[in-house]
């Protein structure tokens, strides 16, 4: 199965992965025209997509997902869509869960409704291995059922069940990615990863929840987006594929390596308040996609020491990032271990 796509929409692509996977689309396919909608919230940032300014094929909307005027014209003059559009931080949906709804849930919908009306070639929904809820033994594989635990979790599985709902009643050609904890440049400072790197950087506190034992499957973000391009283009109509690595690291273990490689002193991990409803574990069969023709390229330790270097190199990029709504935002979250 081989599919050729002319011209995409691609929602959500000015944060952290679409604007990794537009950067990937344009080296391998030049000749594949990209339009980028975005609402640009708070992790939605143009400076992630610069280089593509002004350059043909390339142009980028400003707007909602959940706007379907905006997505019915947007989607008329595409082969395909691909939607990393979502707020995505679980810190955050325990705050706001109803952002999370809209976005996730209906603005999926409004996407599907639209690559119905306009008979797309595909609609690709990148969607997430938390939909399986936490996994205490064994790996989640592609048919188990979808036990979310968290606003953001339940709320990427209501738009997956939504695209399935299309997929069966009307036909929508679905592909569908369960990504892992993806990881590198560009990623708005409040996951975990920037988090350690940025304070680390700083000399600040590394807050890991509770003792840092839960534990994530660890995936350098150019590796998950080669899989979103393969199931795009090579996967039949249908496919749902996990991407992870398979490796299992805990919070803990990711604060050790951060310290290890930006030379900090282990003094800096603090243990702090846990997430209610934290998973604790999740894990990925990743045969399917393996099938397919992927494999992750990028280690863990050659992953993290890249993305220190690049955080590194580009304080101009986060420094504006970690101000002003981001503090409270901090503050909010972090709460001494004993509370
Ligand atoms: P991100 O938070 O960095 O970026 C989300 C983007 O969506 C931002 O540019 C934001 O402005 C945009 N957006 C939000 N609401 C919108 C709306 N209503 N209309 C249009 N644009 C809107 O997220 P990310 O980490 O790059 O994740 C991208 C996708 O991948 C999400 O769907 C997420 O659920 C999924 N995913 C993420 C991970 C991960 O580890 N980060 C893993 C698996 C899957
Ligand atoms: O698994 C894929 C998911 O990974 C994506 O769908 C989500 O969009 C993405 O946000 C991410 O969710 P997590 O909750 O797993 O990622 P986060 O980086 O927030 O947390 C990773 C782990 O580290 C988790 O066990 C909580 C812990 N943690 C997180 C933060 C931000 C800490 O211990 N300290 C922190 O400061």
């Amino acid at each position: 199965m081989s599919r050729t796509l002319k011209r995409l929409l691609v929602a959500g692509a000015a944060g952290f992965i679409g604007s990794n996977f537009v950067r990937h689309v344009r080296k391998t396919r030049p000749d594949v025209d990209i339009a980028v909608l975005d609402k640009l919230t708070y992790a939605g940032n143009l400076a992630n997509l610069r280089e593509f300014e002004g350059t043909r094929g390339y142009r980028f909307v400003h707007g909602d997902v959940c706007d379907a005027d905006l997505v019915n014209t947007l989607a008329g003059q595409v082969d395909a869509i691909v939607n990393f559009a979502a707020e995505t931080h679980v810190d955050r949906s325990l705050m706001d869960p109803f952002a999370f709804i809209e976005t996730d849930v209906r603005g999926t919908a409004v996407l599907c409704e639209a690559a119905r009306r306009y008979g797309h070639q595909a609609f690709l929904l990148v969607s997430t291995d938390e939909v399986y809820g936490q996994v205490s033994e064994g790996r989640s594989r592609e048919d188990d059922s979808f036990r979310p635990r968290s606003p953001y979790s339940a709320s990427k599985a209501g738009g997956e069940h939504i695209a399935h709902a299309y997929a069966e009643s009307f036909g929508l050609p679905l592909l569908v990615t369960r990504g892992s904890n993806n990881y590198g440049p560009f990623q708005y400072p409040e996951k975990l990863v920037p988090v350690l790197v940025t304070n680390a950087i700083d000399g600040m506190k590394l807050p890991l929840y509770n003792d840092g034992s839960a534990v994530r499957d660890y995936i350098y973000v150019e590796d998950h987006c080669r899989a979103i391009d393969l199931v795009l283009h090579e996967a039949a109509v249908g496919g749902v594929y996990n991407v992870g690595t398979g490796l299992e690291t805990t919070g803990l273990q990711v604060a050790e390596a951060v310290l290890e490689i930006t030379g900090k002193p282990r003094s800096l991990i603090e243990f702090v308040a846990d997430r209610p409803g934290h998973d604790y574990r999740y894990a990925l069969d990743i045969s399917r996609i393996s099938a397919l023709g992927w494999e992750p390229q990028v280690s863990f330790a050659e992953g993290l020491e890249r993305t220190v270097r690049w955080y590194e190199h580009h304080q101009d990029w986060w420094r504006p990032l970690k101000s002003g709504d981001y503090w409270e935002y901090y503050k909010r979250n972090y709460r001494p271990l004993s509370t």
